[in-house]
């Protein structure tokens, strides 16, 4: 099986990346009725809408000088940051260079990462990790030094783990109890943003949300900050928790921000296949530290597929792990580390043990069920390199965000890094700005009425679902024209019956932004007729330079 990247990582000699933006149509401005001036306000420097890494950082770096309010959908433990196994990539190895993690980033992003981000978040990275082990972070050490470990695509060990396998807990304890002590963050958890709010220019004002305590709310702020995550909920098999409903994309399209890159979704090989129990990622670490894939037979086939087995890149192994079920008539492969020292295992990865062990799955004798599942959200607000994005006032960092670091496939453990550092520059963009009087945002009074619709209303619930099963079967691993096509036929029918309506729940709100989100997605691959990272068309196997050595862009039509 070719390496998605195996033509790629020549980024000089195909020029600079060139950009299609398409304009694409959405009735919507906002999912609700609007009159600012009857609804309960609220007023900050900066706004923060999600408590991953990303959110947390910018937080703490804007709260110096300025005051911010973070907002999160949920409690502030629930965030991909937290559930993050594998690590961080970071050069801290006196054996490891920049030179050669700026290389194996670009030679994964397939000719379309930015190479100005890319020196940016391989040359911060260091001093941001090191900051962060000093707030608390315990990083895994050996003999007194760093310990770091394999993932696929990297030249060097330099994926650094906390407590083994709970790398991003560890790293959202550290941010969480910091933000906790610095008195110009207020958090406000279990707050849904419905939308932004811009001013007749298109400035961003701040957001509109619904409070579970307070009801809906406005926060009019000179700096919004997104940093909502990814959207794994798109998909009926996922590694992401529940709050991963693509929100963040939404509400910057209605709100006209420029999205990039929406068809690269990367799946993650190995998520835990137990029928009937929700997915679970098994980190890619693991097969860093010796473990196998073996298929129904016990053979080990990824060397079938290509040379570096099993830490061939993701998208590499994702594909094979399907043809491989396929091949041999089964709904999952294995993950074999009964070779691997019991007690070290144990040791390095205790919530794997745990989660195994909750499933009756003696690692020690059995072998572990898995299969690929959506992981991360590839492309997404476009911003430059200081996080900025086409609304003025607007910031993106975080998985929500295209900053140009991970092009049309993303390195494993480089999301972590990419949150930091973005999360920090974007804080330090807004201590950056000149001071404002934030209380005369709420002139001129925005008001907005939804049209009445006598359509008949749909099953929120049930769409998602069908929504969540279109997207695996017709948007997933391997594409193809026709399901494309018929995907997004179908999304748009559920559009008329669920996009016209006023939704007062969180459910109904995320289920217009997942079909939002959607059918971005299923467009921007339909776009691409080529084969590129980890979008791959069956119809359009090769990589074509030529045509597509190009970031698609999609804004609102008006
Ligand atoms: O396999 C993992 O632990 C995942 C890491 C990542 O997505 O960066």
């Amino acid at each position: 099986m070719k390496d998605s990247c195996d033509s790629m990582g020549e980024q000089k000699a195909q020029g600079p990346v060139q950009t299609e933006r398409i304009r694409f149509g959405a009735p919507r401005r906002y999912l609700i009725n609007i009159d600012s001036i009857s609804t309960s306000q609220l007023f900050a420097d900066c706004v923060i809408v999600g408590a991953g890494i990303a959110g947390l950082r910018a937080a703490l770096e804007a709260a110096d000088r300025r005051n911010v309010i973070v907002v999160c959908k949920a409690s502030l433990e629930d965030s991909n940051t937290w559930m993050a196994q594998g690590g961080i990539a970071s050069v801290l190895r006196p054996d490891d260079s920049f030179e050669s993690h700026i290389a194996d980033t670009l030679r994964t992003g397939c000719g379309l990462s930015e190479p100005d981000t890319v020196e940016q978040v391989v040359r911060q990275g260091p001093e941001l990790v090191r900051q962060l082990q000093d707030w608390g972070a315990g990083f895994d050490r050996v003999n007194d030094e760093i310990d770091t470990t394999l993932e696929g695509g990297h030249s060097h060990a330099r994926v650094l783990h906390a407590h083994g396998d709970e790398t991003g807990r560890a790293i959202a304890e550290a941010l969480i109890a910091r933000v906790k002590n610095q008195p110009n963050i207020r958090v406000i958890e279990h707050f849904f943003t419905i939308d932004l709010l811009t001013d007749p220019d298109n400035r961003c004002a701040g957001i509109i949300g619904r409070c579970q305590n307070r009801g809906l709310q406005i926060i009019w702020a000179a700096t919004t900050i997104l940093a909502t995550g990814g959207g794994g909920q798109l998909y009926r098999e996922t590694t992401n928790p529940p709050i991963a409903t693509a929100d963040g994309l939404a509400l910057a399209y209605r709100a006209g921000a420029v999205l990039r890159d929406l068809e690269f979704v990367q799946f993650h090989p190995t998520t835990l296949y137990v029928a009937g129990a929700s997915r679970a990622l098994i980190t890619e670490t693991l097969r860093g530290e010796g473990a196998y894939l073996l298929d129904m037979k016990g053979r080990r086939f990824m060397k079938d597929y290509h040379e570096s087995g099993e830490l061939a890149p993701r998208d590499v192994v994702s594909r094979a792990i399907l043809a491989q079920m396929r091949k041999t008539e089964s709904t999952h492969v294995y993950l074999d580390v009964r070779h691997l020292d019991k007690e070290y295992f144990a040791r390095r990865f205790p919530l794997i043990s745990d989660l195994c062990e909750s499933f009756d799955i003696d690692v020690t004798h059995d072998l572990i069920p898995v299969r690929p599942s959506a992981h991360y959200m590839v492309g997404g607000v476009k911003t430059d390199t200081a996080a900025r994005t086409s609304i003025e006032n607007l910031y993106a960092c975080g998985e929500v965000a295209s900053t140009g670091l991970h092009g049309a496939n993303r390195l494993g453990s480089n999301s972590l890094l990419e949150g930091l550092v973005f999360g920090q520059m974007a804080g330090h963009a807004v201590v950056q700005r000149p001071p404002m009087d934030v209380t005369s945002l709420q002139h001129p009074a925005i008001r907005y009425q939804v049209p009445n619709s006598d359509r008949s209303r749909l099953d929120a619930s049930d769409v998602r679902n069908s929504l969540r099963s279109l997207m695996w079967r017709n948007v997933g691993i391997t594409r193809k024209a026709q399901p494309l096509a018929e995907a997004q036929e179908i999304i748009r029918f559920w559009d008329r019956y669920v996009m016209d309506k006023v939704f007062d729940t969180p459910e109904g709100w995320e289920c217009q932004n997942m079909l939002t989100a959607a059918l971005l997605i299923a467009h921007a691959a339909s776009l691409r007729k080529e084969s590129r990272g980890v979008h791959y068309r069956m119809d359009h196997t090769q990589t074509d330079d030529k045509h597509y050595h190009k970031h698609i862009e999609i804004v609102r039509a008006e």
